[in-house]
C-alpha cells in the first residue's frame, strides 16, 4: 500500500490490517518512530476533524509535519500542483495528506512516474471519496458491533454531494452490510448498485441498526436547490423517528436541528465523538502501513 486514494482500491485483508494496527494504537500496545520521515498536509478546502486527526496521527507515530498553507503559498502566483509537488518531494518530503475540491487530482498525482518516490493520502477529493473517513466509520462500527454482518445501515441527507457516503457505500459493500439510503430525490445522486433506496423515512428506518446522517453541503451545490423547511420535516432524526436500539453517527460538521434533532448529538446511542476519537487509531495506521511499507 503505496497510497490511500478510494476504497475501492484495497482488499477486505487490507482493511482488516489496517484495524489490527489500529487496534493495536488503541490498546496503546504499538510505538512507532518515524522521525526520519517527512508528510506534507495540504489542504486546499476547510477541515476541523479531518486535518487536526491527521496532525495528532503524525505527532503520535513520530513523523515529522509541515503544514503547507495553500492561501498564501505560490499556488498563488501561478505555480501549478505537479511543480509544487515536484518542489516539495525536492526539499523532503515522503509522502502528502491532500484535502482538494477536484474529483480526480489526487488520483493523477499517484499515477504520476515523476512522483514514484513519494505517497499520496487522500483526505478528501471533491465529491469523490474520502477514504480515511470511510474507514474510521467502520472501525466505530466494528467497535460497536460485535457482529456486524448483516447488520442494516441507513445513510441518510445529501448523498448527492457527499464523498463520504461513496466511499462508505465502497467499503460497506466489501463486509456484506446491509446498505440502505434515504434522501429527497435532489438529493439522492447517481444511484449504486446493492444499495436500496428510499424516500419514505418511516420506511428506510424500519429494522435499521445504523443511522448515518450527512450534511446538507450547500458549496457544492450547483444549479440544485433545496427546500430546507420540507427538508426538515420530512428528514430531520429526530428521537422519536430514531429507532430504539440503533446508532447514530454523523462524519460531522453537524448542523444542529437540521439533519438531526440537536438533543441527539450526544445522546447515549450517538457515537459521533466516538468517530472523531477513532480517526486518530485509524489514520495513525493508514500513515505507519504507508510510511513503514508494512502492506
Ligand atoms: C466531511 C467532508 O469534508 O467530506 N467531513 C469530514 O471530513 N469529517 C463531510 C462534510 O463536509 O459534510
Amino acid at each position: 500500500m503505496k497510497h490511500l486514494i478510494k476504497i475501492e482500491d484495497l482488499t477486505v485483508k487490507d482493511i482488516n490490517k489496517i484495524y489490527d494496527i489500529a487496534y493495536a494504537f488503541e490498546k496503546g500496545e504499538r510505538k512507532t518512530d518515524y522521525s526520519n520521515k517527512s508528510i506534507c498536509n495540504m489542504f486546499f478546502e476547510n477541515s476541523t476533524r479531518t486535518k487536526l486527526s491527521f496532525e495528532m496521527a503524525q505527532t503520535k507515530i513520530n513523523v515529522k509535519k509541515f503544514n503547507f498553507e495553500a492561501k498564501v503559498s505560490s499556488i498563488n502566483k501561478g505555480e501549478n500542483m505537479y511543480d509544487t509537488i515536484n518542489n516539495l518531494s525536492a526539499i523532503g518530503m515522503d509522502a502528502f495528506v491532500i484535502r482538494h475540491t477536484d474529483d480526480n487530482l489526487i488520483e493523477e498525482l499517484s499515477k504520476e512516474q515523476y512522483f514514484k518516490d513519494v505517497s499520496f493520502i487522500n483526505a478528501g477529493s471533491g465529491k469523490n471519496a474520502h477514504p480515511s473517513q470511510a474507514l474510521l466509520d467502520f472501525y466505530t462500527i466494528k467497535s460497536h458491533f460485535k457482529d456486524f454482518y448483516n447488520k442494516t445501515i441507513v445513510i441518510t441527507g445529501d448523498i448527492t454531494h457527499s464523498r463520504v457516503a461513496k466511499s462508505n457505500i465502497a467499503l460497506l459493500k466489501k463486509f456484506n452490510m446491509n446498505i440502505r439510503c434515504l434522501a429527497p430525490n435532489e438529493l439522492t445522486g447517481e444511484k449504486i448498485e446493492g444499495v436500496q433506496y428510499y424516500t419514505s423515512l418511516k420506511e428506510a428506518f424500519d429494522g435499521a441498526d445504523i443511522v448515518m446522517a450527512l450534511r446538507i453541503q450547500k458549496e457544492r451545490f450547483e444549479n440544485e436547490t433545496i427546500d430546507i423547511k420540507k427538508y426538515i420535516e420530512n428528514y430531520q432524526i429526530t428521537k422519536e423517528n430514531l429507532p430504539k436500539n440503533a446508532i447514530l453517527m454523523h462524519p460531522g460538521p453537524v448542523n444542529k436541528d437540521v439533519e438531526i434533532e440537536a438533543c441527539l448529538y450526544d445522546a447515549p446511542n450517538s457515537v459521533i465523538l466516538k468517530q472523531a476519537r477513532n480517526g486518530v487509531f485509524v489514520r495513525m495506521a493508514i500513515l505507519d502501513i504507508i510510511l513503514g511499507g508494512i502492506l
